[in-house]
C-alpha cells in the first residue's frame, strides 16, 4: 500500500527567551497530529526549530553577558532541545536558522529570486518594530505603538533590498481563497481582506549589523529575518518531504505566512503550502501572558509536577484550537483528578486488578455475549472512528473529549456488570464482562497514543503487549485484540489523584500572576535570624529532625524536613532564618514553634543561611 507523506511544521521559535505555555501549545497540537498520522501510517515528517538570526537573539545576549552571540544561540538550542524531551514530544527534524544547511537555502532561494528579476534596491523609510521583526504600517498601530508588542516601533530609514511581492497579488488572492488552505475560516477572511487590499513590495534586507545570513549579492546586509526564517520549512525537511502538509501557526504570525511565504514559492516555483492551521493566544488566568506581570508559566515545571502527559491533556482538552484560550492551573489540577485520575485511571486499574487476582492474571475466555457487552463493543468500534474523523478535521479537542466519555462509558458497564457479584454467581457472566473490558483497555490505549504519549505506552506494558503503542494501527483499536489467556503484568496505578492540599498550592505556584502585597502585609512576618543549638532525628520518621534555635537568648523548638538533606553536625552552629510568629503545630508529638526557611529544587533542599554573621534575633525585612 502506499504511504501517503505527511509533512507537518511548528514556527520556529525565538531565542530570546525559554519556552513558555504558548510555545509549548503550538507544539504540542503539531505533536497529537504528528502521532495520529503515523498511526494511520503515513510516513510523517514532523519539524519544529528555532529562529536564531533575529536582533532579538543579539538582545538577548547582550542582556546576559554573553559576548559570543553564537555560544549563547547554542545554549539557548539546548535549552529547547531539553523542554522538548520532557514534554514528549515526537519531532523527527529540528533546524537551526544558524547552521549551515540553513544558511545555504537562504542564500540559493535569495540568489534564484534576484536572478529572477523578483528583487530591486530602494530606499525605504518606515516604522520598524523589532518585537515584530517587522515594518508596521498605519493600521499596525494604536496610539503611535505596535498593537502587539505596546512599544512605538524604531524609525528607520535605510537602502533595502525589496521583494516584489506586488506581482504575486492576483496568485496569492486566488490561493488564500481556497477554503482549505486556512484554517479557520476567520482567520481566511481576515488573510482574505487584507490581500484586496493590495500587497505592497517587501523590505527583505537589514543592514549587515553582524548577525544574520549576508545577502549574497550584497554582503553589507543581511537578509530579514523572515524571509530566512520562512525557508527553514525547506531546509530543515531534506527536500524530501515539501509542500507542507499543515503549517500550524499562531494567529500573530498569520500575515507572514499567508502573503509572502506563498510569494517567495511562487517566484522560485515551489509548490505551496497545502494548509495552514491558525491558532489563538493562551492568557493565564485570564490576563495576558507577560514578563511584567510574573505570570510566565513554564512548561517544564508543570510536567515535572504534574506529568507531561496531564499538561497536554488540559491543552487540548480545554482550550478551543483557532480561538484564545485560558490557561489555569487550577482547572488543570481539576482535569487531572476528575478525567485521567477518576475516570480513565480508575477504568483501567479496576479492570487490570481484577483480571489479575480473580483471573490468576490471564485474560478470561468469555463464552456467550449478552446485549451490554455487545453495546460496549459496538460503542468502541464507533468510537475510533470517529476520534480519528475529528482529528483529520483539525479538532483534536473533539476527539479527546469522546475517547473520556468512552471511558466513562466502561465505567458504567463494569458497575451495571457487577463483576465482584458474577463471580460468585455466574462466573461465565463474570469472564465475559473482563473479557470485553480488557478488549476496552487495550482500545483505549491505542486511541490515547497520540494525546498521551506515555500514559499509553505504560497501559500497553502493562497489558504485557508486543512492540510499543506507538507503533501499532489506528484501526486496531477497534478490534478485539486480546485472546483469551493472554496473560497481562502486574498493573499499575495510572494517574495519581493530588490531594485538594495541591490545589491551593498550584495557585501559589511560582509561575502564577503574583499575589502582590503591601509592606503592611509583609511586616505580619517575624522572620528573625537564629542559630541552631541541636539537632536530633526523631524517632520514627525518615523526614523530620527536632531543631533547637537560639533567637535573642529564647530557645524554640522546630520541627523541619531536614533528616534526608543535612546531618545533626551540618546543622549544629549554622546561622538560619526563621518566622518566629507561625502558629505552633503538632509534628509526630512535638510541639513545633516556627518555621525555618528553605530554598526547593530537584537537587533538594537547601536552608537559608546569612552571608555575614549577624546577632542572633537580627529581623529579615
Ligand atoms: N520566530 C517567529 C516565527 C517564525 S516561523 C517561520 C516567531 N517566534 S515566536 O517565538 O515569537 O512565536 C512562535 C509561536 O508561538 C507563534 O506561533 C506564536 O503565535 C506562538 N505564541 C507565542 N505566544 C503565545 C501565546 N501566549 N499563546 C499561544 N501561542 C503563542 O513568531
Amino acid at each position: 500500500m502506499q504511504m501517503s507523506k505527511f509533512y507537518i511544521t511548528t514556527p520556529i521559535y525565538y531565542i530570546n527567551d525559554v519556552p513558555h505555555i504558548g510555545h509549548a501549545y503550538t507544539t504540542i497540537v503539531a505533536d497529537v497530529l504528528a502521532r495520529w498520522h503515523r498511526l494511520m501510517g503515513d510516513d510523517v515528517f514532523f519539524l519544529t526549530g528555532l529562529d536564531e538570526n533575529s536582533a532579538k537573539t543579539v538582545q538577548a545576549a547582550k542582556e546576559r553577558g554573553f559576548e559570543d552571540m553564537q555560544k549563547y544561540a547554542d545554549r539557548m538550542a539546548e535549552n529547547w532541545r531539553k523542554v522538548w524531551r520532557v514534554l514528549n514530544i515526537s519531532n523527527d527534524g529540528f533546524i537551526r536558522t544558524t547552521e549551515d544547511r540553513h544558511k545555504k537555502t537562504v542564500k540559493d532561494f535569495f540568489t534564484k529570486i534576484y536572478e529572477k528579476g523578483d528583487v530591486y534596491k530602494g530606499e525605504y523609510e518606515g516604522r520598524y518594530c523589532e518585537g515584530c521583526e517587522a515594518f508596521l504600517t498605519e493600521s499596525d498601530l494604536v496610539d503611535g505603538k505596535c498593537s502587539l508588542h505596546k512599544k512605538v516601533p524604531k524609525i528607520v530609514k535605510e537602502e533595502n533590498y525589496f521583494f516584489k511581492l506586488s506581482k504575486y497579488q492576483g496568485k496569492i488572492l486566488k490561493y488564500v481563497k481556497n477554503p482549505s488552505v486556512i484554517l479557520p475560516s476567520s482567520r481566511r477572511s481576515e488573510t482574505l481582506s487584507f490581500v484586496k487590499g493590495g500587497l505592497r513590495d517587501t523590505s527583505i534586507s537589514r543592514p549587515n549589523a553582524g548577525w544574520g545570513i549576508p545577502v549574497p549579492v550584497d554582503p553589507k546586509n543581511v537578509v530579514w529575518v523572515w524571509f530566512d526564517a520562512l525557508l527553514n520549512y525547506i531546509s530543515g525537511a531534506d527536500g524530501r518531504y515539501w509542500p507542507a502538509d499543515l503549517h500550524i501557526v499562531g494567529k500573530d504570525i498569520l500575515r507572514f505566512h499567508c502573503t509572502l511565504w506563498p510569494g517567495m514559492l511562487l517566484s522560485t516555483g515551489y509548490e505551496l503550502p497545502k494548509k495552514f492551521l491558525v491558532h489563538g493566544f493562551l492568557t493565564v488566568d485570564g490576563q495576558k501572558m507577560s514578563k511584567s506581570l510574573g505570570n510566565v508559566i513554564d512548561p517544564v515545571y508543570l510536567s515535572e509536577k504534574y506529568s507531561a502527559d496531564a499538561v497536554k491533556y488540559f491543552l487540548i482538552r480545554d482550550i478551543p484550537l483557532g480561538e484564545d484560550g485560558d490557561f489555569s492551573e487550577r482547572v488543570l489540577i481539576t482535569r487531572l483528578n476528575d478525567e485521567l485520575a477518576d475516570i480513565l485511571g480508575n477504568l483501567i486499574h479496576r479492570v487490570l486488578t481484577f483480571i489479575y487476582s480473580k483471573f490468576n492474571g490471564k485474560v478470561p475466555k468469555p463464552g456467550e455475549l449478552d446485549k451490554r457487552d455487545r453495546e460496549l463493543l459496538h460503542l468502541i468500534e464507533s468510537t475510533s472512528p470517529s476520534v480519528g474523523n475529528h482529528i483529520e478535521e483539525l479538532n483534536p479537542g473533539a476527539g479527546l473529549r469522546e475517547i473520556i466519555k468512552l471511558a466513562k462509558s466502561g465505567n458504567k458497564y463494569f458497575n451495571d456488570s457487577q463483576p465482584w457479584q458474577s463471580i460468585k454467581e455466574d462466573p461465565k457472566r463474570c469472564a465475559a464482562t473482563l473479557y470485553v473490558s480488557a478488549q476496552l483497555v487495550r482500545s483505549l490505549a491505542i486511541m490515547l497514543a497520540p494525546y498521551l504519549p506515555s500514559a499509553s505506552e505504560r497501559i500497553w506494558v502493562s497489558l504485557n503487549l508486543p512492540g510499543s503503542v506507538h507503533e501499532q494501527r489506528w484501526d486496531s483499536a477497534i478490534e478485539p485484540g486480546l485472546k483469551p489467556g493472554h496473560k497481562i503484568g502486574e498493573p499499575e496505578p495510572l494517574f495519581e489523584k493530588l490531594p485538594s492540599k495541591t490545589l491551593t498550592e498550584g495557585k501559589k505556584s511560582k509561575n502564577q500572576a503574583p499575589n502582590t502585597i503591601t509592606e503592611q502585609d509583609f511586616s505580619k512576618l517575624d522572620i528573625r535570624i537564629g542559630k541552631i543549638l541541636g539537632a536530633e532525628p526523631i524517632p520514627k520518621s525518615k523526614k523530620l529532625l527536632k531543631l533547637s534555635i537560639d533567637v535573642v537568648g529564647e530557645h524554640r523548638t522546630i520541627v523541619a524536613g531536614l533528616a534526608e538533606h543535612y546531618s545533626s553536625e551540618e546543622l549544629v552552629g549554622k546561622q538560619v532564618a526563621v518566622v518566629l510568629n507561625m502558629k505552633p503545630v503538632q509534628l509526630m508529638s512535638i510541639k513545633s514553634e516556627g518555621m525555618l526557611l528553605a530554598a526547593e529544587d530537584k537537587g533538594g533542599i537547601s536552608i537559608l543561611t546569612v552571608d555575614k554573621p549577624v546577632k542572633s534575633g537580627a529581623k529579615v525585612r
